[in-house]
């Protein structure tokens, strides 16, 4: 019996023919160290591909990269090493806010003589340069190209895997993981191939990613070792990801000194405690010297945190930034903590005031190295939802906002949802006014009085803010399985360099390193499929905001009552009349009193809450008429049968490409188009069925309803 060949790997936005403008040339890399070393290696590949040359110092050369003089005012370069102290954290790198790298990411490109040169603002900067260079393809050798500085928005860009070391019994190998086991682990064993996190790593850094948390959030009893007797394999996966610019960190059980340590408690302040996790820490950065920082999920869903010892989210996040502190590195501390335990009668307790009952109080009582990272909704990951009133309450704070690029509840990639268009509203929400600072803005500039703005950005520092998301990629031959959802992980890097792009422009620009040479009308196809896909998903799922409405547990499907009696929190409160959460401040749960106005009072206020999120902020009868003139009874129906015919065209266009796209990556689509058309059409009879039933108003449209 001959054994079948090992299944290819696609390539994702790498593949080969992206480097042939580059490749096809003559280029010199004017500078030493470690990621001069990788892009030297990476133009030498592509030179071996496609007949260009790497030129020796002061040889022709059509591309340049080069590092910024010192003198320029840039980062300083020092091209460093995992052990150099110029590759560290904050008080190693003057300027710097607590947390983030000294060297700079920016870089200049533009034209001298007949040469493109990249001219980077410190070490890392010379990898991004050089990714840009391949995503302008021959662009990028244009005569004409003008001078441009390129930085990114954010300066802690992280991508957090929810990666189990043991198969889970009920969540698997990754938590909420739709694309197959883990990149690192493989039923309890760090792998001992890891060429695909190599591969992971550059595909990382050309989307201008430069952190991944390894393990999953739920820091269950095995994974809790890796910060102790298994550190050996984080520091495997960190020496991979250095070469590309890549920091590891550690999602950590705030439970360890007792569950590792022998120590009778946890209790952050208890000095015996505070040792275990100095002497702790000073060993992991012993062995990882240029390790990230801690990922913490306390007090959350079952897991432990310094409520245990009638102690602050502050005490306890202090005490890991304290033995963080002599090594520069952040802690970063969720904001999800609610009661999972709530009893559904209660009226009177709303999961989404929780995080901002918790947190806003103790504003101001964090030290510089804590990163409280918030869910971007106030609920969880919903399809829509209000930006958490969290990021904009606490000014004294370092934040980061929390994205998800795992489709737990956006269809977990069997159904094509591009999320960049509700990622940048979020981004984008000015919560203080119309002419106010955005999130992205806000949260870039960093906390009041730190110094640490992005004005930054002009003195060579690299801007304070931060940006993580859930990582969507397993061991899938197409990374994320549904091939398209690749594209939200493309997105999430280039949106933490600008969160202002247009989700179409940076969808465009995935398209071309994806499918190079894509014909307009494979180009257009796309878009079509693309550009609206979130807003498809929402038309047929829980509607107006009120979220939910799916199947307890695995998250997927319809089951509009499935958590309606639960103690999670996820309430819909429909009933004959009408549906929907009161939060307003006059009759409801107050949760729109904790936003700033003016959207406090545009929440508040039926006549001015958005339509979307109508259901979210109040309970209304079904003949309540939207601002769109249709009552909610009525768009229900029409979003639905809209949503799931949506699809069905979907389906026809992307067989009308069949010719243009690769045999394999079409099938793949083909078959998660299928049943993403087979659900969404169970959904539309599921939700217009049940409020049929509930209401008694038919449709106005006379459509089939059960
Ligand atoms: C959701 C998700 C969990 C996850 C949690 C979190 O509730 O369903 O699997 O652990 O979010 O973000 O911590």
């Amino acid at each position: 019996m001959t054994d079948l060949p090992p299944p290819v790997i696609h390539p994702a936005w790498l593949p080969p023919p992206t480097w042939r403008p580059l490749g096809s040339r003559r280029v010199r890399v004017d500078a030493s160290g470690p990621f001069a070393d990788t892009v030297r290696d990476e133009v030498s590949r592509a030179c071996s591909l496609f007949g260009g040359s790497l030129s020796p110092a002061g040889g022709p050369a059509d591309l340049i990269l080069t590092l910024a003089p010192e003198d320029s005012g840039a980062a300083p370069r020092s091209v460093p090493d995992a052990s150099d102290a110029a590759f560290r954290f904050g008080p190693a790198a003057p300027g710097a806010a607590p947390g983030f790298p000294a060297a700079g990411d920016g870089f200049r490109l533009g034209r001298r003589g007949t040469a493109t040169v990249v001219t980077a603002d410190g070490p890392s900067g010379l990898l991004y340069g050089l990714f840009e260079v391949i995503r302008r393809g021959e662009g990028a050798f244009d005569p004409a190209l003008a001078d441009e500085h390129h930085e990114p928005a954010f300066g802690l860009r992280v991508l957090d895997h929810w990666d189990n070391v043991d198969v889970h019994p009920v969540m698997g190998q990754v938590e909420r993981g739709y694309a197959g086991g883990s990149l690192f682990w493989h039923a309890g064993r760090l792998r001992d191939d890891l060429t695909r996190v190599g591969d992971y790593a550059r595909l990382l850094a050309a989307s201008g990613i430069n952190a991944v948390t390894v393990n999953n959030v739920n820091v269950h009893a095995g994974e809790a070792h890796l910060l102790t007797d298994r550190l050996g394999e984080v520091a495997t996966i960190a020496s991979i990801f250095r070469r590309y610019g890549i920091r590891v960190h550690l999602s950590i059980d705030f439970a360890a000194p007792v569950v590792l340590g022998d120590l009778p408690t946890a209790d952050p302040l208890d000095p015996r405690v505070r040792r275990w996790w100095a002497d702790t820490t000073d060993r992991v950065f012993a062995t990882i010297p240029d390790f990230g920082g801690y990922l913490v999920k306390a007090d959350s869903e079952g897991r432990p945190g310094p409520f245990t010892y009638g102690r602050t989210h502050a005490d306890g996040a202090d005490m890991l930034a304290a033995a963080l502190a002599p090594h520069g590195a952040p802690v970063r501390w969720r904001a999800f903590v609610y009661n999972h335990r709530q009893d559904w009668r209660d009226r009177s307790t709303d999961r989404a005031r929780a995080a901002h009952d918790h947190f806003a109080p103790l504003d101001g009582q964090f030290a510089d190295n804590v990163i409280l990272q918030v869910k971007h909704g106030p609920m969880d990951f919903q399809t829509r939802e209000p930006v958490s009133p969290v990021l904009f309450a606490m000014r004294h704070t370092r934040q980061a906002v929390e994205l998800q690029v795992t489709q737990e509840y956006t269809g977990q990639q069997k159904h094509l949802c591009y999320l960049p268009p509700m990622w940048s509203e979020v981004l984008g929400f000015r919560a203080t006014g119309d002419s106010a600072p955005t999130l992205a803005e806000r949260l870039s500039a960093g906390p009041a009085g730190s110094g640490s703005a992005v004005e930054g950005a002009a003195s060579g520092r690299t801007a304070a803010g931060v940006l993580s998301a859930v990582a969507n990629v397993g061991d899938d031959r197409f990374w994320t399985g549904h091939p398209l959802a690749q594209a939200n992980l493309y997105a999430v890097g280039r949106l933490a360099w600008a969160p202002d792009r247009d989700p179409a422009a940076i969808l465009d620009e995935w398209i071309s390193l994806t499918f190079p040479d894509a014909p307009p009308r494979l180009r257009h196809t796309l878009h079509t499929l693309m550009d609206d896909s979130w807003r498809t998903y929402e038309h047929y799922t829980a509607p107006l905001g009120v979220g939910f409405m799916v199947r307890p547990g695995h998250h997927y499907g319809p089951d509009v009552d499935g958590y309606e009696y639960t103690p999670w929190g996820t309430y819909h409160f429909a009933d004959r009349d009408g549906v929907g959460v009161d939060r307003t401040v006059a009759t409801g749960t107050g949760f729109a009193g904790q936003y700033p106005a003016p959207w406090s009072d545009r929440y508040e206020s039926l006549s001015s809450c958005p339509d979307e999120l109508l259901l979210f902020f109040h309970h209304v009868p079904y003949t309540h008429v939207l601002h769109s003139g249709t009552t909610v009874i009525q768009h229900i129906y029409d979003t639905h049968f809209a949503g799931a015919q949506r699809v069905a065209e979907m389906q026809s266009a992307w067989q009308s490409v069949a010719d243009l796209v690769d045999p394999d990556v079409h099938a793949r689509v083909t078959g998660r188009l299928a049943e993403q058309h087979r659900s969404a059409e169970e959904w539309r009879d599921q939700i217009n069925t049940y409020f049929h039933r509930k209401s008694g108003i038919p449709d106005a449209k006379g459509r089939p309803i059960h």
